[in-house]
């Protein structure tokens, strides 16, 4: 996601785009056995969890090798694959230059991992959240089409001052989106695929409300970035996200958004297509902040 846009300069030895190089060189021993770590705990978990979408990517660009991935080679496999690359950034970037990247099919990952004692805590995503959680998604045609066009009306968001609705999208669905299969619903929200804890509660846990996309709906709903969240947006298929992006005219939807109310977190709309109806009780018995 992207920095407080008051923040005007990259820092000192970025690229004016705030790019840097990866210094795949100078990882530790250390650093890449955390890498390992959490592709293994994932990688166990994943299968009958993630969108098959998800665990394609994860194959074709072999990202468990020998630890931290370094991004010159998997950006050959990925540029061959969809025109996308990932480039390294040294944290979070403004929204103009986040846009930017994303319309121009670069996806800007943190260069950094988390600390071995603090594998389930991110205060800003690391490498393992945006190389694993992101990148093995931009290699599905569909997917990568659909974030380019979201760069793009990124761009524009900023110009009709709505940038907060819109991100609800990114956050509803690239961050945290489930998606239908034939054998049930299935993760491929980056966020959720690279944490432990929230693939299963995604899934399994009967407190969060998971309802049908829509996109109105959603850009009406504010999120939770400190906890699980309480409501899940369930796609059809990855067309759909491609479908109401390109397929969508902004303009009179942001009008209609200045005279709409937010929906509160865990509502169900009448107009909702339900397919859990969540006790909200890990909300309701206060969250992480209650956790043992
Ligand atoms: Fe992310």
């Amino acid at each position: 996601m992207s920095a407080d846009p008051a923040n005007n300069g990259p820092p000192p030895g970025a690229r004016a785009d705030w790019t840097i190089d990866q210094g795949w060189d100078r990882y530790s021993e250390a650093e890449h056995q955390v890498w390992i770590t959490l592709y293994e705990r994932q990688a166990a978990l994943l299968p009958g969890r993630a969108a098959d979408p998800f665990l394609r990517g994860l194959d074709a660009l072999d990202l468990h090798r020998a630890g931290i991935p370094d991004f010159a080679r998997i950006n050959e496999e990925l540029k061959r694959l969809t025109g996308w690359t990932v480039v390294a950034v040294p944290g979070l970037v403004p929204d103009e230059v986040f846009f930017d990247h994303l319309a121009n099919r670069r996806f800007p990952a943190g260069q950094f991992i988390r600390k071995p004692e603090e594998l389930d805590y991110l205060q800003e995503p690391d490498i393992f959240h945006d190389v694993f959680g992101h990148v093995p998604m931009l290699t599905d045609p569909t997917f990568a089409d659909y974030m380019a066009a979201y760069g793009k009306g990124g761009q524009r968001a900023l110009g009709f001052g709505h940038l907060h609705n819109l991100a609800r999208l990114y956050w509803y669905t690239v961050e945290f989106g489930l998606m239908e299969s034939a054998d049930g619903l299935r993760i491929y929200g980056a966020g959720i695929v690279s944490s432990r804890a929230e693939s299963v509660f995604a899934l399994d846990d009967p407190s969060p409300n998971r309802l049908g996309f829509d996109l109105e709906r959603v850009m009406r709903t504010p999120y939770r970035i400190d906890d699980f969240q309480q409501v899940y947006f369930v796609i059809p298929a990855l067309q759909t996200l491609l479908d109401v992006t390109v397929g969508t005219d902004f303009a009179p939807l942001y009008a209609r958004l200045e005279g709409a109310k937010d929906i509160p977190i865990a509502a169900i709309e009448p107009t909702d297509r339900v397919f859990t109806r969540g006790s909200q009780a890990y909300a309701n018995a206060g969250g992480r902040t209650q956790a043992a």
